[in-house]
């Protein structure tokens, strides 16, 4: 948080189409302190209404936590956010922009904004470590060789990689965990996001191997002042790394705010949630009897 976010390429072309600030919509203009606004977003798959009214904000450099229970539409709303799927109904501000009329081709400049994180670092095995992070440089521009080495050892040098004997000839399979989780990183940030998502970066970790990528998380934040959008089922981890942490049940955001005040909140889902992780006694367990 002590750095402004990296400069990324121009807006879409399209930018201020839409409802535009014609209508004083609040919502149509950049917000220093909201990054993305989300409205009444709606998503069925067949007879399945997944998505039924979210309305969420991410905070600008903040780290926002989004928990809930296996198969509550977590995964979904975060591919709306990246416009990997596009809502029934509903809007998404990114920086004052209504991203949801997008074509394909703004769709692609937006995209640049962001960086995914996937939960397995999904590396390519047949392909180096600098190959995998150079990646989506060399899909999106043509980059001299030099620009690209440049650019790859800066970060392998940030993620502290860059000691690892050999790391730019090694393949996947030649990585421990936790190297992969940060060349993964490395691959996310090599085309400068703002925003990082990461959609259950600790799924399957052991508490360790956990808390070690949720220091990366924010030490990523500060080091590279990106907005961080995490998804989470890990009430520790959302609590030790969260600012802001976002409750998604039954397709709606039933709680919102900062960690004393969801963890302060009384909906029964996020009580449920919490008390079953441990991290807090049961309300009528006993404990202020
Ligand atoms: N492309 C899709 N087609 C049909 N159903 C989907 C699709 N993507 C997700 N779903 C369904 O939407 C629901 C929410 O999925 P998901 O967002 O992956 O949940 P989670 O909160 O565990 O990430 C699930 O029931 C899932 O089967
Ligand atoms: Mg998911």
């Amino acid at each position: 948080m002590n750095q402004p976010p990296a400069p990324t390429s121009d807006p879409p072309a399209s930018a201020g189409a839409g409802p535009g600030p014609e209508g004083g919509n609040p919502l149509a203009q950049r917000d220093e302190r909201w990054q993305i606004r989300v409205r009444g977003l709606h998503k069925t798959f067949g007879p399945q209404h997944v998505l039924r009214g979210i309305d969420l904000d991410i905070e600008r450099g903040r780290t926002n936590i989004i928990i809930g229970g296996s198969g509550q539409g977590k995964s979904v709303l975060m591919k709306h956010l990246m416009g990997l799927l596009k809502p029934d109904a509903g809007q998404i501000w990114v920086d004052g922009v209504d991203v949801v009329p997008f074509n394909a081709s703004d769709m692609g400049k937006l995209r640049r904004k962001f960086g995914m994180v996937f939960q397995y670092a999904a590396l390519f095995d047949s392909m180096n470590v600098v190959e995998n992070i150079a990646f989506p440089l060399i899909e999106r521009y043509k980059l001299s060789r030099a620009e690209i080495m440049e650019r790859v050892r800066d970060l392998l040098k940030r993620l502290d990689l860059a000691n690892v004997d050999g790391i730019e000839k090694k393949i996947p399979p030649e990585l421990s965990g936790g190297q992969r989780k940060r060349v993964g990183l490395a691959r996310a940030l090599i085309d400068r996001p703002e925003i990082l998502l990461y959609d259950e970066p600790t799924t399957g970790l052991d508490p360790v191997a956990t808390k070690n990528v949720d220091e990366m998380i924010r030490q990523t934040a500060d080091d590279f002042g990106v907005t961080s959008v995490v998804i989470s089922h890990d009430m520790a981890s959302t609590f030790r790394i969260g600012d802001r942490i976002s409750m998604l049940h039954q397709g709606k955001i039933v709680v919102t705010g900062t960690p004393q005040e969801v963890l302060a909140s009384r909906h029964p889902a996020l009580r449920e949630f919490v008390e079953t992780s441990g991290l807090v006694a049961p309300e009528n367990g006993g404990a202020e009897a």
